[in-house]
């Protein structure tokens, strides 16, 4: 069959968009803690996420302004306080984690909203996931401004592994991390693995 060809700027941008989150999957969930201007713990997910670089250990996050330009409250806390902790999401967290995707005030605490608790995270102010098997702890280590999205990109200072996810040369067992992705508008599981060459 003969590919559609399609010109993004000759597209509707919701069109642009379903074809960008559709083709691009699975994608891995930061599920991710930062510190509101009052002090007040903030929790939310975002899986324009992966790994920039392994040495030094850095991370990105891509998060788009709300529809009415303004940031979204972890990007505006990941400036302000060049902090954040990016949480693994395990699959029985999955419902915590999308009742944190809400659009809540910066004074509503999204531990409590997602009736998850909290631990305190070893070398950042933000707190991680408590349940969470892997939280990666990351100071900003630059932000710049692309599109309609802020582009993150955080250098891992600290690692709290469940050791249980581990297997015992160092590497992550996913049958027992089981961490969620996401597909579309809908989610997978991380255990169904299969070799290649
Ligand atoms: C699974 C999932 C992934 C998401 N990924 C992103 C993302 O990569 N970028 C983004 O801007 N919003 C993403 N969102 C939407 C944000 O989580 C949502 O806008 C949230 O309210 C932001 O919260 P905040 O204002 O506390 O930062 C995602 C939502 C879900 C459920």
């Amino acid at each position: 069959m003969e590919p559609v060809t399609l010109a993004p700027e000759r597209m509707a941008a919701e069109a642009v968009r379903k074809l960008l989150l559709g083709g691009v999957v699975p994608r891995p969930i930061a599920w991710t803690s930062t510190i509101g201007p009052e002090g007040v713990p903030n929790l939310a997910p975002f899986s324009y996420f992966t790994v920039v670089s392994t040495d030094p250990p850095m991370l990105s996050l891509t998060i788009e302004a709300r529809d009415d330009g303004t940031a979204k409250d972890t990007a505006a806390n990941i400036v302000r306080t060049g902090e954040f902790v990016v949480n693994v999401v395990p699959e029985e967290l999955g419902e915590a984690m999308w009742a944190t995707s809400a659009d809540l005030p910066s004074e509503e605490d999204e531990f409590a909203v997602a009736a998850t608790p909290s631990a305190p995270a070893h070398r950042v102010c933000p707190s991680r996931v408590a349940q969470s098997p892997l939280a990666m702890e990351c100071v900003l280590e630059r932000s710049l401004p692309l599109g309609n999205a802020l582009l993150v990109i955080g250098r891992v200072v600290c690692f709290q592994v469940r050791p249980d996810v581990l297997d015992g040369r160092g590497r992550v067992a996913h049958d027992r991390l089981r961490a969620l992705g996401r597909v579309g508008g809908r989610y997978l599981g991380t255990s169904d693995t299969y070799p290649l060459p």
